[in-house]
Order: C-alpha cells, then sequence, then structure tokens
C-alpha cells in the first residue's frame, strides 16, 4: 500500500436513526450516529449506561428488538453494500461469515441443552457444509486456540460446565469460527473478575490482529480502550459527541463529556488528583434536552448550549467534538 492510499473501510455507518416505539413515548435511542472501522482496526464505542451503544450495534448487526425498536433513517454500508436493504436472508448470511458479535453474557447466548462443540461445530456445518466428524475437529481446533485447556475432552461438555472467563472465550470462538471480517464485542468482559478480564481482553486483541480484523469494542471502561483501541467513539444521549484517535483522546479531551470521563478513572499519570464524578444524569431518550443534550450537567454550559444544537466539529484530521466549546475545553488539555 502507498502512503496515500486509504486502508479499505469494512463499516461505514452513515447518519443511523433508532427509535423506539413505547407506551411512554418515542425515545430516540440513536439519533444520527456516523463512524467507520477499516480493516485490522478497533473502534471502541464509549459512554454512559443508556447512550445507544448496544441498539446502534444491534442496528448494524439486523438483530435490532423490532417492535419495538425500528430504524428510522441512515446507511449501514459493508464491504460498500447497504445492510439496510438487504433481505433477511442475504443478511443472515452475512451475519456470522462476514460480521459476527460477542455478548457480554455468554450463558445466556450459548444454547444450554447444546454441548460446545455440537455448538462449534454447527456454524461449520450449516455454513461450510462440513461433516459432523470434521466439523468437531474444527470446533477442537477452535477450542485450542482460545486457550481452553484439555479442548478434546472439554468439547462434550455444556456451557454451565465452564467458568465465566472461559465461557466467554467460547464466545469469541463462535465468533471467530468463519472468520469474520468483522466482529463487534458488546462490553465483553464485563461480567468477569478484573484478571479475567485482561486476560480474555488480551486474547481478544491478539486474535483480532493475527486475522487483521475490524473490531467495535463497547464498553464503559475507559482503562480497557488505551491499550487496545486505535480511535474511541464517546456516545451520549443517542450521539457521538466527541470522536479521535485514542491517544489524542487521552491527551486532550474536546468535549466537557469525554473529559469528565477521563477524570473519573484513576490514572497513573495523574497522580494525587481527585477524582471527580459527572454531576446529574443521562437524559430521558423521550425528552432530550434542547440544544446540547449535556448541558444540564456540563460545568461550561452558557446561553448558546441551552438554545442551539452543536454539530459535530472538526478539530483536527480525524477528530470531532459537538460541543459550541471545544476549543476551550481542547487547550484545557
Ligand atoms: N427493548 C427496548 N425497549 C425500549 N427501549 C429500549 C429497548 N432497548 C433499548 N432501549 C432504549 O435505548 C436506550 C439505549 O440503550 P442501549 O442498550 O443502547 O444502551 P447502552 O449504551 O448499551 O447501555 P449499557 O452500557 O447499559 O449497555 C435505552 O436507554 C432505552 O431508552
Ligand atoms: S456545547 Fe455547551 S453544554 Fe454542550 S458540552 Fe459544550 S460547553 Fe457543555
Ligand atoms: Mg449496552
Amino acid at each position: 500500500m502507498t502512503a496515500d492510499e486509504q486502508p479499505a473501510t469494512l463499516l461505514d455507518v452513515r447518519d443511523l436513526h433508532v427509535e423506539f416505539r413505547t407506551r411512554d413515548g418515542v425515545a430516540k435511542a440513536v439519533g444520527g450516529v456516523s463512524y467507520t472501522v477499516e480493516a485490522g482496526q478497533t473502534l471502541a464505542v464509549l459512554g454512559e449506561s443508556g447512550s445507544g451503544k448496544s441498539v446502534t450495534a444491534q442496528a448494524v448487526m439486523g438483530i435490532l428488538d423490532s417492535p419495538p425498536g425500528f430504524v428510522t433513517g441512515g446507511e449501514v454500508l459493508f464491504r460498500g453494500r447497504d445492510l439496510l436493504r438487504m433481505g433477511e436472508e442475504q443478511r443472515r448470511r452475512v451475519r456470522g461469515a462476514e460480521l459476527a458479535m460477542i455478548f457480554q453474557d455468554a450463558l445466556s447466548s450459548l444454547n444450554p441443552v447444546m454441548t460446545v462443540g455440537a455448538q462449534l461445530g454447527e456454524m461449520f456445518e450449516v455454513h461450510q457444509g462440513m461433516s459432523r466428524k470434521d466439523a468437531r475437529a474444527r470446533a477442537v481446533q477452535l477450542m485450542e486456540r482460545v486457550r481452553i485447556p484439555a479442548a478434546a475432552d472439554r468439547v462434550r461438555d455444556y456451557p454451565h460446565q465452564f467458568s465465566g472467563g472461559m465461557r466467554q472465550r467460547i464466545m469469541i470462538a463462535m465468533a471467530l469460527a468463519l472468520e469474520p471480517d468483522l466482529i463487534i464485542a458488546d462490553e465483553p468482559t464485563t461480567a468477569l473478575d478484573v484478571t479475567v478480564q485482561a486476560q480474555v481482553m488480551d486474547l481478544l486483541a491478539e486474535l483480532q490482529r493475527e486475522f487483521n480484523m475490524g473490531l467495535i469494542l463497547i464498553t464503559h471502561d475507559l482503562g480497557v480502550v488505551a491499550d487496545v483501541a486505535d480511535k474511541i467513539a464517546v456516545m451520549y444521549a443517542g450521539r457521538i459527541v466527541e470522536t479521535a484517535p485514542v491517544h489524542d483522546l487521552y491527551a486532550a479531551p474536546a468535549h466537557p463529556y469525554t473529559r469528565g470521563l477521563l477524570a473519573s478513572i484513576p490514572r497513573l499519570d495523574r497522580k494525587g488528583r481527585e477524582l471527580y464524578a459527572i454531576k446529574g444524569l443521562p437524559p430521558n431518550l423521550t425528552d432530550i434536552p434542547s440544544g446540547c443534550p449535556f448541558n444540564p450537567r456540563c460545568p461550561r454550559a452558557r446561553d448558546i448550549c441551552r438554545t442551539d444544537r452543536p454539530p459535530l466539529f472538526t478539530v483536527a484530521p480525524g477528530r470531532a467534538s459537538a460541543c459550541h466549546f471545544w476549543k476551550e475545553t481542547l487547550d484545557e488539555g
């Protein structure tokens, strides 16, 4: 690849809108999200609970709970093809083979009455027409690849017979089985102990490099992100409020919300500074504040913030912030 050639864009989400129509009103869960992921790249999606991280991923994967959820606008281009305009059959083929997802809770995602070997093997039988015997042999290889000890024996075990960390490895194996181009991992380690979290995260990052896959890593743990992500999208109330290469964002956030998130995690390089918590709660998505959705919680808010919604301003190449005062936020470091 020459210097001015761009890497291949795998996923190009453009102005995605999702709403939930419930008895309490219409919740605008995703209000115009755009992001791209290149081959071999990791995008971390970060934000408080309820900010729309999972719903965005579900809309991309085509597994949105509908009704009550509806995609009301936008495009999801995967290798140039709009997934939102594909038939269900075509979409199912893309899912698994080219695009796979890892969920937080392996126990509820795996079938409790099938052995893990049968579940892994089924991927190869269904998608690649392998014989049961060959499929089972591939299942053992995959289990070894995600470092499950005694894989040849454990292939006959059921999900509940594995520890949380091992189950999450099986989820990773399922996602990897058909060597997809892109994996979306939604809080893949949240349910695990801290030490196990790190091991599973390291494994995922290693496999991603080896297979040169794109990875979307959804998390609310900024600590995890620094080591594994290339770029970050920070979500608030269903929108991206800041996007940046990971090191730029850590060095100096360009949005007060990101700044609040960063200040709320312990950091070795900021020893001695007091930990900070963002005051207040995220808005009700059926009634998002006018102007900047963050204004009721923002220490920097002024009159314009209550009336004019900030668009995503370009801060630098590959960097954007939805804050009227991004420059002074950035200058503060
Ligand atoms: N099944 C549903 N029915 C109604 N509303 C829903 C449903 N699923 C999600 N929502 C709405 O979408 C919003 C975003 O949810 P989402 O699951 O994407 O949050 P999240 O950022 O993934 O949070 P978390 O960190 O807790 O996983 C929720 O706050 C809720 O208002
Ligand atoms: S636009 Fe105003 S309220 Fe919103 S983040 Fe920036 S300073 Fe805060
Ligand atoms: Mg979620």
